[in-house]
């Protein structure tokens, strides 16, 4: 799917067809396997130069060369963290990772809205378990920070338990985890959001952390379909705990954004572009309720500017994924380049300067509204 940038360097003649106009061609969930082979393979580009000091950034004691991760879902299984950190992502996430292997919803569960530059997906969480990520992760060391994103099993008789198995099981070898209740494929997950079933779930997720050996920084992931009262019944848990911070957000189950586009009636959770505004400005009605906490922006970035607009609608750091499909890998230095553009342009000398300084304008939805 993010080959685009590869075809230079492709070294296999059977892979070397692989750019991303044939990717685009092919069904999406093939050509996503396809792209993971492909970095296994080591057929990805490295980093040329390194992050300049304009984008280094501290995330909850994380040391990042950059802001821009590469968001959950794209490597389920682990299997090729160290190639994407060589890329140049500041941050990868892998998962969302379940206590048992799981096979996820029927074929066709991945689509496209090429107009629009959307994806639905209702993959269901199709992982190989736990074990299989840790084994894997256990032999790697990646020049970027780790997340390891965790969930539940969809027929698990108690969802809470299978956070705290997670936290347990990969405290020691991530560098962040995230606890994701806000994918729209496993149904009852995003209830977990919920003021009282939310405390709950915090408070079993943070006496798993305080048992184990390192104390790792846990981010919380939402979804952009809650209202304001939803956010302020979140803000205030999250107050009351020693979570350390939120990712905003996770794919939406709306559909206005491409309402008469081919795919746009496909169930599951859209992303990319069309869900730049609204999860940007979910982001930023959480950065006004919690104006210290370390926030991660993801959502439909797609270019240098809309990285840039994340950012200073309050995020301290970005991920992404379904511009990658359109875009090609290119896009991250794209990306990279235009930040410490912005940076400089501004007289600034770091990324963290503009943190942040348009977060009424996006949250009040004088931007993007
Ligand atoms: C996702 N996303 C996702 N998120 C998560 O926390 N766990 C997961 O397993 C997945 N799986 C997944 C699969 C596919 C195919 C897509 C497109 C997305 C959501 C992803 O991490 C991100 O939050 C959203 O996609 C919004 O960012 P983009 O894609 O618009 O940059």
């Amino acid at each position: 799917m993010i080959l685009s940038a590869f075809s230079p360097l492709l070294k296999l003649p059977a892979l070397a067809g692989l750019t991303r106009d044939t990717l685009l061609r092919m069904d999406p969930e093939t050509a996503h396997g396809a792209t993971i082979s492909a970095l296994k393979l080591g057929l990805a580009p490295q980093q040329g130069q390194p992050d300049g000091a304009e984008l280094r950034t501290s995330l909850c004691g994380l040391d990042l060369a950059n802001p821009v991760g590469m968001a959950a879902g794209f490597d389920k299984n682990a299997e090729v963290a160290a190639p994407l950190a060589r890329m140049g992502f500041g941050m990868v996430e892998i998962g969302t990772v379940t206590p048992r292997p799981q096979a996820g919803n029927p074929k066709p569960r991945l689509f496209r809205i090429g107009p629009a530059q959307g994806v639905v997906n209702r993959m269901g969480f199709n992982n190989e378990g736990h074990e299989a990520a840790f084994a894997r992760l256990k032999e790697t060391r990646i020049p970027a920070a780790l997340g390891v994103n965790i969930g539940a099993n969809k027929d698990s008789a108690d969802f809470v338990a299978d956070y705290f198995l997670g936290v347990e099981r990969f405290a020691e070898l991530a560098d962040y985890l995230t606890v994701n209740i806000s994918s729209p494929n496993t149904p009852g997950l995003r209830n977990l959001q919920a003021d009282e079933a939310l405390k709950r779930l915090l408070g079993e997720v943070l006496s798993a952390r305080a048992k184990a050996r390192m104390r790792v920084p846990v981010f919380l992931k939402i979804a952009p379909d809650l209202d304001e009262a939803a956010l302020d019944a979140i803000a205030e848990t999250i107050l009351a705990t020693d979570l350390d911070g939120l990712i905003v957000s996770n794919t939406t189950i709306s559909r206005d954004m491409v309402v008469g586009l081919e795919n746009a009636g496909e169930t599951g959770g859209l992303s990319g572009r069309p869900l730049f505004a609204l999860s940007t400005r979910k982001l930023a009605q959480m950065r006004q309720r919690l104006p210290a906490l370390p926030i991660i922006g993801v959502g439909g970035i797609h270019s240098a500017q809309s990285a840039l607009a994340k950012i200073e609608a309050g995020a301290n750091a970005i991920q992404l994924y379904s511009a990658l499909v359109f875009g090609g890998l290119d896009l991250l230095d794209v990306i990279k380049r235009g930040l410490v553009a912005a940076v400089r342009a501004e007289g600034k000398t770091n990324i963290a300067q503009l943190v942040g300084r348009k977060t009424a304008d996006w949250a009040e939805g004088r931007i993007g509204g």
